[in-house]
Order: C-alpha cells, then sequence, then structure tokens
C-alpha cells in the first residue's frame, strides 16, 4: 500500500517449504516464507513502514542493515516480537518475556518499523537481529533485500528492469533429507559446548545464489547490474568471471555498501565479507554469441568454487543504458584531520567468546558516546579475521594498517573486512538520531558469542 508520503508493507515470518536441492523440500524459516523475502524498494526521502509479524516458534527482531534509522526501528537485538502461539515448548511468548526481561502482557507479535529513509541510494538488506540467536536465525533464510533508489543514480541510465540481478550469495549445508544442517543451531537447544564447535563461525559446502544452488541466468549480450550481497554467516568470497572478458576488468564497481562511488572501478576480482555490497556493471556483450560465463569463488575448496554460470544468449539485441563512465555521483569526504575524538575497538577472543575491548555484549552498556554531527576516528584492531559493522550512519575508511585503504575499500561503507592482525581507520560521522545503536562483527557467530557493543549518540 502507498499514499502521499509513504510506502507500507506488511511482511511475516514463518516456516515455508523451498525447493533447492532435487527432490527434497528444504524448510525454511523466510519472510514470507521465503528465502530471500520479498524485496522491499524505497525512494529516497520517502518514508517506507514495515509491519513485521511473527509466527515462527522463536522469537524474532528485524534489523533494516544499511538503514539511516532512529533506535526504536533499528531492530536492537532485546525489541524481540513473540512468535505466534508461543507459551508453551521452546521460547515462547511466556518464556520469551523472561529471557528479555519484559512485561509478559507488553509482549508483541507484530512489531512497525518506521523508516524515515533520508539515505542516498544503496543496496541495503534486511535480516534477523535476535539477541543471541542471529546465526541460527538468519541461516534459516531470514533475510531479504531493501533497494533503495534515487534520482542521482535514475540519471546514469544504468541497466534496469531483467537487466538489473540482486544476487544474495550465501552459502549452506544440507542434511541427506533435503533439509539445512543448521549445526549446533536448533536455537531451542543451543549447547554450550556444541556452540563452541562453531566458534570460527559456521560454513556450508554449497553456494546459493538468491536461494538456489549453482544456478544459470540465461542473459542478453548486454550490460547488467549485479548487485551482489554476501549473506553468508561466516564465509568470505573473492569472486570473479571464468572467462575473464578480453582486456580483463570485467567487474566494473559502480557503487559499495552506502550507495555509488565517485567514478567507477574495474576489477579482476573482488573480495567480500559477510554483509559487504558490491554494485557492479558486466557488459556481456564482451563475450562471444552463445557462449558461458562463469561466476567462481578463489577461496573456496570443491563445490565453494561455483557460485553461478550466466549463458549468453545468440539472439541480436539492443542495449539501452549507458557505460559507466567519468563521474558517477557526488560524493562527500569526511575529513579526518576534523575528528574530535579517536576510539579504538580490539576484536579478540576470550576464553569461550568473542569480545570487543576486552567486553562480552551487554545491552544497555554503552563503549563510546560520539555526539551527532561530529567526524570521528574509529580504530579497529582484530586478532582472527573480523567484518566490522556499524549501526545509524556508514563511514569512510581511512587506512589500512597505516597504509592506504585497500582496492575494496572505497566509498561510503557500513561493513569493513578486517583481517588478522590488522588495523583499519574509519572516518564516521553520526547524524540525525540520539540513542543507542550497534558496533559488532558481521560473522554472526561471532555477533552471537557476545562480539557485540552499543554505542550512545546524542
Ligand atoms: Cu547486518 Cu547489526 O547487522
Ligand atoms: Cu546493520
Ligand atoms: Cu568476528
Amino acid at each position: 500500500r502507498t499514499d502521499g508520503t509513504t510506502d507500507y508493507y506488511k511482511i511475516t515470518a514463518r516456516p515455508g517449504l523451498a525447493h533447492l536441492v532435487p527432490g527434497h523440500d528444504t524448510e525454511v524459516w523466510g519472510y514470507q516464507g521465503m528465502f530471500p523475502g520479498p524485496t522491499i524498494e524505497s525512494r529516497s526521502g520517502r518514508r517506507t513502514v514495515v509491519t513485521h509479524r511473527n509466527e515462527l516458534p522463536h522469537p524474532t527482531v528485524v534489523h533494516l542493515h544499511g538503514g539511516h534509522t532512529p533506535h526504536e526501528s533499528d531492530g536492537y537485538p532485546m525489541d524481540q516480537t513473540a512468535p505466534l502461539g508461543g507459551g508453551t515448548g521452546g521460547p515462547g511468548a511466556s518464556s520469551m518475556a523472561g529471557m528479555a526481561g519484559m512485561d509478559p502482557a507488553a509482549v508483541q507479535r507484530e512489531r512497525v518499523y518506521d523508516y524515515p529513509m533520508n539515505q542516498r541510494a544503496a543496496t541495503l538488506w534486511y535480516h534477523d537481529h535476535t539477541m543471541g540467536f542471529t546465526g541460527p536465525h538468519v541461516y534459516r533464510g531470514l533475510a531479504g533485500f531493501h533497494l533503495v533508489r534515487d534520482d542521482e543514480e535514475a540519471s546514469l541510465g544504468l541497466p534496469h528492469g531483467p537487466r538489473e540481478l540482486p544476487l544474495m550469495i550465501a552459502d549452506r549445508s544440507f542434511a541427506a533429507d533435503g533439509s539445512f544442517a543448521c549445526p549446533a543451531l536448533d536455537a531451542s537447544e543451543v549447547k554450550p559446548g556444541v556452540q563452541a564447535a562453531y566458534m570460527n563461525g559456521v560454513l556450508g559446502d554449497v553456494i546459493l545464489v538468491n536461494g538456489a544452488p549453482w544456478p544459470v541466468a540465461p542473459v542478453d549480450r548486454a550490460r547488467y547490474r549485479l548487485r551482489i550481497l554476501n549473506a553468508s554467516n561466516a564465509r568470505r568470497y573473492r569472486l570473479e568471471l571464468d572467462p575473464q572478458p578480453p582486456g580483463g576488468g570485467g567487474l566494473l564497481q559502480i557503487g559499495s555498501d552506502g550507495g555509488l562511488l565517485e567514478r567507477p572501478v574495474a576489477h579482476d576480482a573482488i573480495e567480500l565479507a559477510p554483509a559487504e555490497r558490491f554494485d557492479l556493471v558486466v557488459d556481456f556483450a564482451r563475450y562471444p554469441v552463445g557462449s558461458s560465463v562463469r561466476l567462481v569463488n578463489r577461496l573456496g575448496s570443491g563445490g565453494t568454487a561455483e557460485v553461478m554460470r550466466f549463458d549468453i544468449s545468440s539472439a541480436s539485441v539492443s542495449d539501452d543504458s549507458r557505460a559507466p563512465g567519468g563521474t558517477l555521483a557526488k560524493v562527500e569526504k569526511l575529513d579526518p584531520a576534523k575528528a574530535v575524538a579517536a576510539r579504538t575497538f580490539v576484536f579478540q577472543k576470550s576464553q569461550d567468546n568473542w569480545t570487543i575491548n576486552g567486553q562480552d555484549y551487554k545491552p544497555g552498556r554503552s563503549l563510546a558516546m560520539p555526539k551527532l554531527g561530529q567526524v570521528e576516528i574509529w580504530r579497529f584492531v582484530t586478532d582472527f579475521h573480523h567484518p566490522v559493522h556499524l549501526h545509524l550512519d556508514p563511514f569512510q575508511v581511512v587506512s589500512r594498517n597505516a597504509a592506504a585503504p585497500g582496492a575494496f575499500d572505497a566509498g561510503w561503507k557500513d561493513t569493513v573486512d578486517v583481517l588478522p592482525a590488522q588495523g583499519v581507520e574509519v572516518a564516521v560521522r553520526f547524524t540525525d538520531y540520539a540513542g543507542r545503536f550497534l558496533l559488532h562483527c558481521h560473522n554472526l557467530e561471532h555477533e552471537d558469542m557476545a562480539m557485540m557493543a552499543e554505542f550512545t549518540t546524542a
């Protein structure tokens, strides 16, 4: 539904059946029972209101990743929506109220998320953010795209309609009966010992694109816009086209997490940590008529090397898109010299958990109190591999190991891939909304194992 100022959506999280492997149904927990969930589209500056209903046997929370959103609608891990028919067996309504320290009478089964959408065009996604259960919930399917469009982007004449493909990449393992092998992840019976086995994160051995293993997309000899999201719990990818087009540079990056780059960057390969997005233009006219091109993962082994295939049609077609070149967008540069504070966050393992500055996540405890409207430098230091994510506002990478930002750090980011024993500095400026927001590792097992912290803006 839509009216003069607002777009309205109603989405229900419920179990559903998906046909992912031949001969079997897989039960997913999905938005509208689907994996991925339905794609939401917003216009920049136009409010979007999403009523989320929970018909799962577990409490849920929804977060709009990359959204510039007030605290009340940000998907705070304790702002849980109760399961339908909860109360007996498993964490139903009453036990959930206990879990969250809530008054049972105040438990809701629906929650209205109100998004102002005062932000630029970008590839956002929405996913579960329930305290302690984000990993298993997302693994079961609670994730979908939320695309934001604006005039600046529309003026570029990018490939659109059937030539714009949002691609959600996620790895899963399957049991013999076709169900998701969700290790240690029956959230109703999480055992600490079992969890410890997945300390480094849950990896699957099959790569799914938009919920399908190794799909084949028939494409025209024309430019396509591929909006790639790594929605995996813990897996990193290095993606490239095989074969490369003559002359290379087949993956033309036009945008990152926070929307369009100032200028396009041609890559032979891109690296994505969990939650990162790459907005790409690929020109299939650079390939011969009737040929096939694979999108492959060079960090994988076995089945994880295969991602998807494009079969190029032999029909001659017209391409009404424009080749991206020159300046794509105005990108404001945050000036690190204007920073009023510098803060360091150390991401490291403790005995049986993952911590930030030596602390396990505790709701209500803030590790930083940044002032709205002011630039700060945040420095992330790691032991292991951690994709570090901030809520509320995007940031710009200033340095990596005291040197220049890396090849995949361009533009506005909300998640930065920090490699083992690295230090990454970002410039960030929080705006508009005072309140509590999150800083966490987007390896979802690390997140669930306490590698999350709050900051309070004022
Ligand atoms: Cu995509 Cu706080 O997460
Ligand atoms: Cu987020
Ligand atoms: Cu981590």
